[in-house]
C-alpha cells in the first residue's frame, strides 16, 4: 500500500491551474496544460487527462500518459461509473472495480472527479496511479477543488 510522506500542496495547485484557465479558458488549450500540470507536479502518476461527454459517449480529451481508450460507453469504468453517479470516486485497487477499463496496464489506483457545463454532466478528470492506494482523502478534496475551479472557469465554445 502507498505511504504518501506529506500531502500534496493543494492550494497551489489551484493557483497555477487558475492561472493556465485564466490564460485561455477554452477547454482545449485549458486542459491540455491542466495535463501537463497535473502530471509534472503530483508524485507518482502514470496518466493524467479529460474524457469528455459526447452525446452518451466519453470520449478522450486532452492528457499527459500512454496513449488511452477513446471511447467509453455510458455507466462504463470507473470514468463512466464516477458520471452516472455524479461524484469522484477514489479507486484504490483498479483489480478491484468491477468493470474497471485498462488502458495502462502500469495503473493500479485511480480517481475520476465529474465535470460539469452549466450544471449537466460535460466529461470527467481522470487520473492514474501505477501505485496502490495512492490518493488520500486529502488528493481527492484537493481535486475536487479543482474541479469545481474548471466547472466555473472554462469555456466549452470556440471563441
Ligand atoms: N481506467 C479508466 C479508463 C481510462 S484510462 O484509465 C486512461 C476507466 O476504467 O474508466
Amino acid at each position: 500500500m502507498y505511504m504518501q510522506q506529506t500531502s500534496y500542496d493543494y492550494p497551489v495547485l489551484c493557483r497555477q491551474a487558475q492561472e493556465i484557465i485564466d490564460a485561455d479558458p477554452f477547454y482545449v488549450p485549458a486542459f491540455s496544460n491542466l495535463s501537463a500540470l497535473l502530471m509534472s507536479s503530483l508524485p507518482d502518476l502514470n496518466w493524467a487527462g479529460f474524457y469528455l461527454l459526447r452525446g452518451n459517449i466519453l470520449v478522450v480529451g486532452p492528457f499527459q500518459g500512454k496513449p488511452a481508450c477513446v471511447h467509453i460507453p455510458e455507466g462504463k469504468g470507473v470514468c463512466g461509473a464516477a458520471m452516472a453517479a455524479d461524484k469522484t470516486l477514489n479507486v484504490p485497487d483498479v483489480h478491484a472495480f468491477p468493470g474497471h477499463i485498462a488502458c495502462d496496464c502500469a495503473s493500479r489506483s485511480e480517481i475520476v472527479i465529474p465535470l460539469h457545463r452549466d450544471g449537466k454532466p460535460a466529461g470527467v478528470l481522470d487520473i492514474d496511479s501505477p501505485e496502490e492506494g495512492r490518493f488520500s482523502e486529502a488528493d481527492e478534496a484537493g481535486l475536487a477543488e479543482l474541479g469545481r475551479m474548471i466547472d466555473e472557469r472554462i469555456v466549452w465554445e470556440m471563441p
